[in-house]
């Protein structure tokens, strides 16, 4: 989309405005309507699991060091054989599209001019087919599992065709979360436009002519599926085409479809990442989910060492409450090869479209830049040896 008055923003006036991604939240909270801010911002229950991921974060202790002479940071990483130039990426976010019009697209094409790798979901405003000549080489689909065979292959062949080489099955929501501050903001799933939420759209006028610009964000993924279906219930709601809690077989049926890298999201259990490696997975995703699913969940940057010690030749993929450079750095310490971005870069495109995502990876990437240089370190992964926090028994 056109970038607007922020167009007039250059990179250096932001980098004045907001120096950090908390200063992107802050504008991207005005930005949008209520009801976009809490299904963006939000987790479920009493989002213990939510703040827990960036306590974890922030408790972490790394040891500074002295006299090392000029040290030249690199941070490009190379993850399942393909070369990054740093390892951080974005997480799948479904509905990007009603955060931003035309998010998925947006986001696609930044990560390829910054070869990062971008997550499209399953339940994104957009589809494989329009997102991945975006995403260039970049492209990881993210799949909610389809109960219907058919419609699960089919997918797979899109995803495929359209360039994703790398399948990310997401196995922690076997079940919808009740996301309370979602619900009090009046967001039904499917979404009802109610006079409540026509308020709330009408109150970000900026927003809403873009939304109607680009069509009602709907689930386009889904589209094909749900005309051919005749079961669709009256909710008219084409979600439940995905209402299938996957298990093992369905990942070995997976692992036979798909000929590119699997990686599974949602790991918090060291058992389960053996068990992946085992069933012919290529990556392991740890993740609670942003906080987003079970509240009492541990944070995931708490399990994350005993999972890197369970699979330690396995690429192990993390994300959970990143806020900065720091935050990366905190999380290679502790085991992740790559960190990906849900709500991070979501802040930086409600508040400034392409040029808000682009400056979360500014930030990010001077962050871990700087924190390098008071480490001595020459590359990310050389934080694991100034860890002064004790990973958790
Ligand atoms: C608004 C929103 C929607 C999300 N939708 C999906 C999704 O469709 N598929 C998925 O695997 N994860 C989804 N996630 C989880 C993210 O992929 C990621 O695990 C999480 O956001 C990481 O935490 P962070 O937001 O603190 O970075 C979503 C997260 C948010 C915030």
């Amino acid at each position: 989309m056109r970038e607007g008055p922020s167009t007039f923003l250059s990179a250096m006036d932001l980098d004045l405005s907001h120096p950090a991604i908390e200063d992107l939240r802050r504008t991207a909270r005005h930005r949008i309507p209520r009801f976009v801010w809490e299904y963006l911002d939000s987790g479920t229950g009493d989002e213990a699991s939510h703040r827990a991921n960036m306590a974890a974060l922030d408790a972490v202790r790394l040891r500074p060091a002295i006299l090392r002479g000029t040290v030249a940071p690199d941070l490009s990483t190379t993850i399942m054989g393909r070369s990054l130039s740093m390892p951080v990426g974005i997480a799948p976010v479904g509905m990007s599209g009603l955060v931003w019009p035309d998010a998925e697209r947006i986001l696609a094409r930044l990560a390829a001019e910054l070869e990062v790798p971008y997550g499209l979901s399953t339940v994104a405003a957009q589809t494989p087919e329009t997102v991945g000549p975006c995403a260039g080489d970049q492209g990881w689909f993210q799949l909610y599992p389809p109960g219907d065979a058919d419609i699960r292959r089919d997918m797979l062949a899109r995803a495929r065709d359209a360039g994703f080489h790398t399948l990310v099955l997401t196995a922690d929501v076997a079940v919808p979360s009740r996301r309370e501050r979602q619900r009090r903001s009046r967001l039904t799933n499917p979404m009802k436009m109610t006079p409540g939420i026509f308020l709330q759209a009408a109150m970000r006028p900026r927003w809403a002519v873009e939304t109607l610009r680009h069509g009602k964000p709907r689930l386009r993924t889904l589209d094909k599926y749900a005309r051919e279906d005749r079961d669709m219930p009256a909710t008219g709601h084409v979600g439940y085409l995905l209402r299938c809690a996957p298990d093992w077989d369905y990942v070995a049926a997976l692992r036979q479809e798909w000929d590119g890298s699997l990686v599974v999201k949602g790991v918090l259990d060291p058992e389960d990442a053996v068990r992946l490696r085992t069933a012919g997975v290529d990556g392991v995703w740890v993740s609670n989910h942003g906080g987003r699913q079970f509240s009492a969940a541990p944070a995931s940057l708490d399990v994350l060492p005993d999972v890197r010690a369970a699979v330690p030749e396995m690429p192990v993929i993390w994300d959970g409450g990143v806020r900065s450079g720091t935050d990366v750095l905190r999380a290679i310490a502790f085991g992740a090869d790559l960190v990906m971005l849900g709500r991070a870069v979501h802040y930086g495109l409600a508040a400034f479209g392409a040029k808000g995502a682009r400056h979360v990876f500014h930030i990010l990437r001077e962050g871990m830049i700087a924190d390098m240089g008071q480490m001595g370190l020459a590359r990310p992964e050389e934080a694991r040896g100034r860890l002064m926090t004790a990973a958790p028994a």
